[in-house]
């Protein structure tokens, strides 16, 4: 998937190969990026990616169960690893740097992404360089044909974040608006629950939504008029529970409180997303983040943003979820920027939690 990237002044003229390794949750995911440089212009491309998939692991639990996900990343990471090398025609030894996810997720999961990358990093006396998961993901639609170009506001909208950003370059973010409670991707993680969809709940809830019956059910749309760019979904989580409590859960009524509930979803996030645009006078819009998959969001988003002059940019649908892809290229933009030296220190750490807006720039 050969793209050019708008990379801004980088000065080194070489090319360099790197290997990105994504542990932070129920996905393995590995994969190797090339940044290809000759005068001063960049072409990049991703050359091969693997990724293993626990969630069949952990459906039968209802959710990610954290000593289960470590333990399977330990088993998988190596193999994939070796996987995408092959596919790709390249030996460890040609490495040029190993990016891994550093944070935030699942302390035990990303400690085992962070263990081979610097083992391995350290084997072969290159760097390794610790990537900020939500970087990934909000750096990942510069890896479509046709990327944006900064300055461009970012919503996240993942199991664990919802944030708006604006982002004026790689690691330069700041913060607009969150949730204050639950995240995008968790309200449909507990609407798929409470309708006896199982884990993971995003895809189950917009497939069953495409069967609803639009207007039998309304639910509220937390925080739409609070005047500023934050989000709150749990006291929506709490209204499908009273409706899922009231009706007989039949195939059809499941189908009609999904589509109520993704509406719901979708006007806040369009709306505070149109907000973010007009109060930073910004044109572009990113989605990133696993519930930038759902198609009834990238309808509606496009058409609003479309109406009001704004273009919206997605990653690949395949990048959209976690994937070792967006680590790597996130990755290759931060070692060609010079980070870390190649003289880093060899100890490393993990960060559970970790602001997205903490990040030094590039
Ligand atoms: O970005 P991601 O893969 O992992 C995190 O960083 O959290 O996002 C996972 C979240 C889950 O909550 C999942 O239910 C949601 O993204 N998701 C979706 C869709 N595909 C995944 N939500 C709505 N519609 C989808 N099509
Ligand atoms: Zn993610």
């Amino acid at each position: 998937m050969p793209s050019r990237v708008p990379l801004g002044q980088i000065v080194s003229s070489s090319s360099m190969l790197v290997l990105g390794i994504e542990t932070s949750c129920d996905e393995t995911g590995v994969a190797l990026f090339e940044l290809l440089g000759s005068n001063g212009a960049w072409s990049s491309g991703l050359l091969a990616q693997a990724l293993h998939s626990q969630v069949q692991m952990h459906a039968e639990y209802g959710g990610v169960v954290p000593e289960l996900a470590s333990r399977d990343h330990i088993r998988r990471v190596l193999p994939v690893t070796r996987q995408v090398l092959a596919a790709a025609g390249r030996r460890v030894d040609d490495l040029d740097g190993i990016a891994y996810t550093q944070g935030p997720g699942l302390a035990g999961a990303l400690l085992v992404g962070a263990g081979i990358a610097n083992g391995l990093a350290y084997a072969l006396a290159i760097p390794a360089v610790g990537i900020h998961h939500l970087e990934g993901h909000l750096l990942s639609p510069l890896l479509s044909v046709d990327p944006p170009a900064f300055p461009f506001v970012a919503l996240l909208v993942s199991g664990g974040h919802t944030q708006l950003m604006r982002v004026a370059g790689v690691g330069r973010y700041e913060l607009l608006g969150e949730t204050v409670d639950d995240a995008a991707g968790e309200a449909f993680d507990k609407t798929a629950q409470l309708l006896g969809l199982g884990y993971p709940g995003g895809p189950a809830v917009s497939r069953l939504a495409e069967r609803g019956r639009r207007d039998r059910f309304k639910l509220p749309r937390p925080m739409l008029n609070s005047g500023d760019l934050n989000f709150s979904f749990s006291g929506l989580k709490t209204a499908v529970l009273t409706l899922a409590r009231q009706q007989t859960l039949d195939e059809q009524s499941c189908a009609d409180i999904a589509l109520a509930f993704q509406e719901a979803m979708v006007d806040v996030l369009t709306a505070k997303s149109l907000a973010a645009l007009e109060q930073t006078g910004l044109d572009s819009l990113v989605v990133a983040g696993g519930v930038g998959a759902n198609q009834q969001l990238r309808d509606e988003l496009s058409t609003v943003a479309e109406e009001n002059g704004h273009r919206v940019y997605y990653p690949e649908p395949s990048l959209c979820t976690d994937n070792g892809a967006m680590i790597a290229f996130a990755g290759a933009l931060r070692l060609v920027h010079g980070q870390p030296s190649r003289e880093a220190v060899r100890g490393f750490t993990v960060q559970a939690r970790w602001d997205l807006d903490a990040l030094p720039p590039a």
